[in-house]
């Protein structure tokens, strides 16, 4: 059969929140009205100064090929920013510019995991790591991110993990999907690990501006860390740019090489007049403006759903201290969470996330994304309150 797929698709997963983004979409093409709360986008615009400069770029010219990994100006711009913001040296040889930061990933492990290395990597966590792992015939090993603990990882049960076929460990600061952040004293014994077992950490620090107190620490910053890090980054997150594509990677020249060789052999590289404007977003200072004023309003959104949800009858919420997520319990309704999670979009127009879509230890949360406006957070906690209220006592 012409169709027939190589076998090596059962293994690749999807993200949740498409799927779910999907059947909310045709929902809303039945003329039902959904709040959505499943997808991790921020609502905002685009700041004005970054579409300016990504148009003028394009009238200067910047619509062909570029360099596989990036433009030399733009790679020199990132190395300078994250150099700045880590307190590290980064050379532009060190920095790769990819569509998106999700191939900093892929091609990470195509690079440097062979089959059966394992990856250790955070449970709950962002679907495409244990996908991905899991692809490529590497073996996955989940550390539990617990409530109790915050979700931040339990160090000796990190440490207890690591095997002689330990190849990568995974962080993920600000965590999607728990919102939880790793403390000063979590990376440096990472980093200790690492150096004494000799492996790779990749640090996906996408959401790292979107912190609502204490510190970002990176690991990229701790001793014996340059030649062994893996900085996962971009600019989708927060300067509202997800459909930009736009991601980079700071990796050991090595590395960084291999993942420019696998540049060329897929995207050849990203949008050239989106890699100018990313210059624009990391130096100007109003991006940075328009970066603190979009935290705050997260902030005080994130204040709105935590409260609503802990006022809801079988739930309880943390506080999420970084990224745009809210990860409530809600064991004590009674209801699994992928059927809550279904009846609220079916029954209440309220799409949101399993905490299963993340790895069974996810079992008994929902992940509620922050990122629409207030009114619409609101019904939906009218929506889901509502119908927990009912449904509980029913
Ligand atoms: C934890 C995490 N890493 C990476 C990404 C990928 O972001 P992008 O490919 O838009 O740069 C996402 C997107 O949702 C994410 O949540």
């Amino acid at each position: 059969m012409a169709t027939r797929l190589a076998r090596r698709m059962d293994r690749l997963g999807t993200e949740g929140a498409f799927e779910v983004l999907a059947r909310a979409r045709q929902l809303e093409a039945e003329g039902r009205h959904v709040v959505h709360m499943e997808i991790g986008e921020p609502d905002f615009a685009t700041p004005d100064n970054i579409v300016e400069a990504a148009v003028g770029a394009m009238r200067a010219g910047y619509t062909h090929y570029t360099p596989a990994g990036g433009i030399a100006q733009v790679r020199e711009a990132v190395a300078a920013f994250v150099a700045r913001r880590l307190g590290i040296e980064v050379g532009p040889a060190e920095v790769v510019l990819v569509p998106g930061s999700k191939n900093v990933l892929l091609f990470l492990l195509l690079a440097c995991v062979e089959p059966g290395d394992e990856v250790i990597y955070p449970d709950p966590g962002y679907p495409v790591y244990a996908s991905l792992v899991d692809f490529l015939h590497a073996v996955g090993v989940p550390i539990p991110l617990r409530e109790e603990r915050d979700f931040r990882m339990d160090l000796e049960e990190l440490a207890a993990l690591v095997t002689p076929r330990t190849r990568l460990l995974i962080l993920n600061s600000p965590q999607n999907p728990t919102g939880g952040v790793l403390t000063r004293e979590d990376v440096e014994f990472v980093a200790r690990l690492a150096v004494e077992h000799d492996l790779l950490v990749l640090s996906d620090e996408i959401y790292s501006r979107i912190l609502y107190g204490g510190e970002h620490v990176s690991v990229l910053s701790q001793p014996g860390m340059r030649e062994r890090a893996i900085l996962l980054d971009g600019l989708s997150k927060a300067y509202a740019m997800c459909g930009w594509r736009l991601g980079y990677g700071v990796a050991p020249p090595e590395i960084a090489a291999a993942m420019e060789k696998l540049m060329i052999n897929s995207s050849s590289c990203a949008a050239a007049f989106t890699q100018m404007a990313a210059i624009e977003a990391l130096e100007s200072p109003e991006s940075e403006a328009a970066l603190q004023r979009m935290v705050a309003r997260f902030r005080s959104r994130r204040d709105l759903l935590v409260e609503g949800l802990n006022r809801m009858p079988g739930v309880r919420c943390r506080v999420p201290q970084g990224a745009f997520y809210a990860f409530p319990n809600v064991e004590a309704t009674g209801i699994e969470e992928r059927r809550l999670a279904e009846e609220l979009l079916e029954r209440a127009g309220v799409a949101v996330l399993a905490g299963t879509a993340f790895g069974p230890g996810g079992a008994g949360f929902l992940r509620l994304a922050y990122t629409q406006a207030e009114e619409d957070l609101r019904l939906g906690l009218e929506r889901m309150g509502n119908y927990l209220v009912d449904r509980v006592r029913a």
